[in-house]
C-alpha cells in the first residue's frame, strides 16, 4: 500500500467556480480546529462567483483565473498549478469546481487533488445528480468525497454519506438536504489527509488507517 501523505497541517488549495458553501463549511471546520489546515488561497474560473465574496469574508486570499485568458487549457491550468505551488499548497480541495482535470494538473499534487459529488458513486456522475437519482427512482443518495483522477467523478472514494430519499422530494429538496452532509463529510475527508491516515491499496482504493 502507498500513503498518499504524512501527518502535518494541511495547506490547502480551494477551487470553486460558484456559490462556495463547501468553501465555506472547510473555513468554518479550520476556523474551528476540527481541519488542522491552513487554506492558502480560492482559486474561481468565474469573474461572478459568489465564492470569492465568501472568501474575502473569511479573510482567506483568493484569485480569479479565467480559462478564456489563455491560448491553451494546460496553459491555464500551469498557471493554477504554478499560483498553487507560489503558496505551498499541498491537496487541493475541488468545492464546486465545474471543469475537468487534465493529465499534468493530476500529476502535479499525485493523489492530492479531492472533489465532492452530490451522489453515492460511482452512480450518478456528472451534472444533475440529485435529479439523476431522483430518475433512476433509488432511495438512497448522498455525497462522495473522492480523488480526482483523469476521469469525471471517477476516483477512489474517500467518505460517503446516505441521504434516504422521500418520493416527495424533487431535485431542489434532495440537493438540499445532501449538501447539509456535503459540509459534514468534506472536512473529515480532509483531516484524513492531515492526519496522514489515507492509503491507496494495490487495486486503487483508499484505506484509512485506524486513529
Ligand atoms: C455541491 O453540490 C458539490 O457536491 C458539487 O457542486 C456543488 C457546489 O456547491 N460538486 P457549493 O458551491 O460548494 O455551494
Amino acid at each position: 500500500m502507498i500513503r498518499v501523505r504524512t501527518p502535518g497541517l494541511l495547506t490547502l488549495g480551494v477551487l470553486a467556480s460558484g456559490r462556495g458553501s463547501n468553501f465555506e463549511a472547510l473555513a468554518d471546520a479550520v476556523a474551528q480546529g476540527k481541519l488542522h489546515a491552513k487554506i492558502a488561497l480560492v482559486i474561481s474560473d468565474k469573474d461572478n462567483a459568489p465564492v470569492l465574496e465568501k472568501a474575502s469574508a473569511a479573510n482567506i486570499p483568493s484569485k480569479l483565473i479565467m480559462p478564456g485568458n489563455f491560448a491553451k487549457i494546460t496553459d491555464y491550468e500551469n498557471e493554477i498549478v504554478q499560483t498553487l505551488r507560489s503558496v505551498n499548497v499541498d491537496v487541493v480541495a475541488l468545492a464546486g469546481y465545474m471543469r475537468l482535470i487534465g493529465k499534468s494538473f493530476i500529476e502535479s499534487f499525485p493523489c492530492g487533488i479531492v472533489n465532492i459529488h452530490p451522489a453515492l458513486l460511482p452512480s450518478f456522475r456528472g451534472l444533475h445528480a440529485p435529479r439523476q437519482a431522483i430518475e433512476a427512482g433509488v432511495r438512497i443518495s448522498g455525497c462522495t468525497v473522492h480523488i480526482v483522477d483523469e476521469g469525471m467523478d471517477t476516483g477512489p472514494i474517500i467518505m460517503q454519506a446516505a441521504v434516504p430519499i422521500s418520493q416527495n422530494d424533487d431535485e431542489n429538496s434532495l440537493a438540499e438536504r445532501i449538501l447539509v452532509e456535503e459540509h459534514l463529510v468534506y472536512w473529515q475527508a480532509l483531516q484524513l489527509y492531515a492526519e496522514g491516515r489515507i492509503y491507496i491499496d494495490k487495486k486503487n482504493r483508499v484505506v484509512i488507517a485506524e486513529a
